[in-house]
């Protein structure tokens, strides 16, 4: 059996170690350097210890709460039964978690969660500090490491999956394989302002669209409230809220109170609309308040924060710093079960790129790095049981490109229920990808109406109408973006009624913050 695991974050290295550890030959293919993507950028911790007043029953309970009613609770189940084991692991594969005097964790607390069971490292880059203990033991391990190769397209037989086309220096490579794991991550640059880097592109949801693939719940965008305002998006963790830090408008006073009694920590969605609301109505944005936690204990508590918003200009232990919103996580995804299979034979799914039903229509803070761990373990042990397809063929990295088995120009889908489409012409990308992020963050944002997403619909076809088959790295991600773009916005507009992260505005004149 052999696997080609895409993607290098937190839930693909796992999914590698995992498959190599149960016996696969497996290949990690990386989209640019080993390590990029959005796992080494997280500060938010990995939910999923538990103290003495604790338990998996209410970190389940939070998950489904923040969830708005559309998380499966067999997901979450799993989530919560299976965290421990992979924090335990993380930790025996080399990441350093925080510990007190005693040597117990320290254990955090973020919004909406009824507890203090968040564990961090390195501070604010708990990120960094588990992809540079994973990165270490792939490189020990018997994985095949292939990096600067983007995903292309799934290879399929019309009913299978039996490895990726992906592009190495502009040239197209096939990989075949018996399974296939995306663990590929998001889509944040779908918008104009966004927590992810520049390769969150939606690849994996694009390929698995084209390939045929379920995929769901696409209009459950999640925008983190507290980005630093000018500039490159630079998140403040949520974790400084956690600390005691306060939002306040154009007068210092605390306003998200006004729309929910738990304040600054009140689910995400809710505190990005009040934020952007707010900055709406005083027409500059609103700023949050850290100098009550003082210098000392920011800059020990939070040391890439401190350094990034020094740089930047800002004494945050002396005076309030401006933030705003910006797209940060994808609630939707390819569809999966509990371990990790999609709808299609031979794919499997983990991490920001699946649909578990775990996060419903909003993630809970610091479940996402679990979530991807949990999954990418149990989609390499469900990989790890299978047997071999027949009609599998050996992992190979040097095999000429055949012509396309999936049509890179297929349309997406109804509202998430995902379609195979009609071939499309042969056309230049002619849309540039700021017009889009635009239209994105202006009408299938933070805050909707059915006319702005209809009319987003509308411009995001015709785009892709005057678009041509793609052979560059950036056209590839122009075509993927374009293809996700239009699954988000009719998944939108089919949903008629707010709920979770996906808000329909009743007062549009406030849009546009
Ligand atoms: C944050 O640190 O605020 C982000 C954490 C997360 O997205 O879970």
């Amino acid at each position: 059996m052999n696997v080609v695991v895409v993607g290098s974050g937190i839930a693909g290295l796992t999914a590698a170690l995992h498959a190599s550890a149960a016996g696969l030959r497996t290949a990690l293919v990386t989209k640019d350097a080993l390590g990029g993507g959005c796992t080494a950028l997280a500060q938010g911790g990995i939910a999923g210890v538990y103290g003495p007043d604790d338990s998996p029953a209410l970190h389940a309970a939070d998950t489904m709460t923040a969830g708005a009613g559309l998380s499966d609770a067999a997901a979450v189940g799993v989530l919560v039964q299976d965290g421990s084991t992979r924090i335990a692991e993380l930790i025996a594969r080399g990441v350093a978690v925080e510990r007190d005097a005693t040597g117990m964790l320290l254990l955090g607390r973020e919004a909406a969660h009824s507890h203090a069971r968040i564990v961090h490292a390195g501070g604010d880059a708990t990120g960094a500090a588990i992809s540079r203990a994973l990165l270490e033991r792939v490189r020990e391990a018997d994985i095949e490491v292939i990096e600067h190769a983007l995903l292309v397209d799934l290879l399929t037989d019309g009913v299978a999956v039996h490895g990726i086309r992906m592009l190495r220096r502009d040239d197209p490579v096939d990989l075949h394989a018996d399974a296939v794991i995306l663990a590929t991550g998001g889509a944040g640059q779908l918008y104009a302002h966004t927590t992810n880097p520049a390769g969150a592109t939606g690849d994996g949801i694009a390929a698995a669209l084209r390939a045929g693939a379920a995929v769901t719940d696409l209009e459950f965008v999640q925008f983190h409230p507290t980005v630093l305002a000018g500039g490159d998006a630079f998140l403040i963790s949520e974790a400084v809220r956690g600390e005691g830090a306060a939002l306040i408008d154009a007068d210092g006073r605390r306003f998200v109170f006004d729309a929910h009694p738990d304040g600054e920590l009140a689910p995400r969605d809710v505190v990005a609309r009040v934020v952007a609301r707010q900055a709406a109505l005083q027409g500059s944005p609103v700023r949050l308040d850290a100098t009550g936690i003082g210098a000392a204990r920011l800059a020990g508590r939070f040391p890439t924060i401190d350094r990034v918003t020094h740089e930047r200009g800002f004494d945050w232990g002396r005076e309030p710093i401006p933030v705003t919103p910006a797209a940060h996580y994808l609630m939707g995804g390819v569809v999966t079960d509990l371990d990790g299979r999609t709808s299609l034979p031979g794919l499997f799914a983990a991490g920001e790129v699946a649909r578990t039903g775990v996060h419903g229509a909003n993630r809970l803070a610091s479940n996402s790095l679990l979530e991807a761990a949990v999954f990418g373990a149990r989609a390499a042990d469900a990989v790890g049981r299978r047997r071999p397809p027949s009609v599998a063929q050996p992992v190979s990295s040097a095999a000429a490109a055949p012509p396309p088995l999936n049509d890179p120009q297929r349309s997406s889908s109804e509202r998430g229920e995902t379609k195979r489409a009609p071939r499309g012409a042969q056309r230049r990308v002619e849309t540039s990808r700021p017009a889009l992020q635009h239209l994105m963050w202006d009408r299938v944002g933070l805050l909707r109406t059915p006319d702005g997403l209809a009319e987003a619909l509308d411009t995001i076809r015709s785009f892709r109408a005057a678009s041509s088959a793609p052979t560059t790295r950036a056209e590839h991600e122009d075509a993927n973006l374009l293809l996700v773009a239009e699954a988000t916005a009719s998944a939108a507009l089919a949903r008629t009624e707010s709920v979770g992260a996906h808000h329909i505005d009743r007062h549009p004149a406030l849009i546009g913050a």
